[in-house]
């Protein structure tokens, strides 16, 4: 069957629950997302670990940003991971983002627009022209301009960016919660379904999967209701 366009988050705080978690999801969806929590202090062994045997897309959600020829050096040290994804900032510019996109090849760099923590004060305050609704706009044209394949935003600012960026980039959107599920520190959540509809590509969920009292079957769950919507992997 068909993995679904789901990416695990896999926010465990040691290996050995991300690696329990991951086998328990695999078999149903197309992708776990490894953050810098578990990366940090695991390493590159984190990716084999949550791998195993599967055949799982791994999601590198480091978020690098920094001078380009800093970030082209880390992007092909992880590069040899093999990942399916691999997040920057976007506000690290085009030269940065070009730069990831050349060192990994094999890699779809995915460009963070602006972090959902930050508000239109938030932006002010950096110095960042918004409303936080336009940055978005602005930053994920330039990141799709300097080579971006994959662009991360919520699922409320999809449809825009899709609008934006045409059909060919991945849009990969956390923030989503099914109905009824617990929204925690989520603050503008949207379902799987509006999600897909919105125009994501590729859905992050974390916590209603591996808060769950048996993640294999709520992610066999979220996929079975996908796939009744006709929605297959990336
Ligand atoms: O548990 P939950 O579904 O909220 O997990 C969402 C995942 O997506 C976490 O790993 C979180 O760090 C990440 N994320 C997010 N919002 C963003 C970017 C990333 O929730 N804007």
């Amino acid at each position: 069957m068909t993995p679904a366009p789901i990416a695990v988050a896999l926010d465990a705080p040691d290996l050995e629950t991300a690696a329990r978690w991951a086998s328990l999801v695999t078999p149903h969806v197309s992708t776990v997302k490894v953050g810098l929590e578990l990366y940090l202090r695991y390493g590159p062994d984190v990716v084999a670990s949550v791998r195993g045997a599967s055949r799982v897309q791994v999601f590198l959600d480091l978020k690098l940003h920094d001078i380009p020829a800093t970030v082209a050096g880390a992007a092909r040290a992880v590069a040899r991971l093999k990942p399916a994804f691999l997040t920057v900032h976007a506000s690290g510019g085009s030269t940065m983002i070009r730069a990831a996109v050349e060192a990994a090849p094999g890699t779809k760099i995915a460009a963070v627009t602006v972090l959902t923590s930050l508000r239109d004060a938030d932006l002010a305050e950096i110095g960042l022209a918004g409303p936080a609704s336009e940055a978005v706009l602005r930053l994920a044209a330039i990141a799709v301009e300097a080579g971006a394949q994959a662009l991360v935003c919520s699922p409320r600012e999809a449809a825009a960016v899709r609008a934006e960026v045409g059909p060919e980039v991945t849009l990969i959107t956390p923030g989503v919660r099914p109905q009824g599920a617990d929204v925690q520190d989520q603050a503008r959540v949207a379902t799987p379904e509006q999600a897909l509809a919105a125009g994501a590509d590729l859905l992050v969920i974390g916590r209603p999967i591996t808060g769950a009292p048996d993640p294999g079957a709520a992610a066999a769950g979220i996929a079975a209701a996908l796939r009744r919507m006709g929605v297959g992997a990336p």
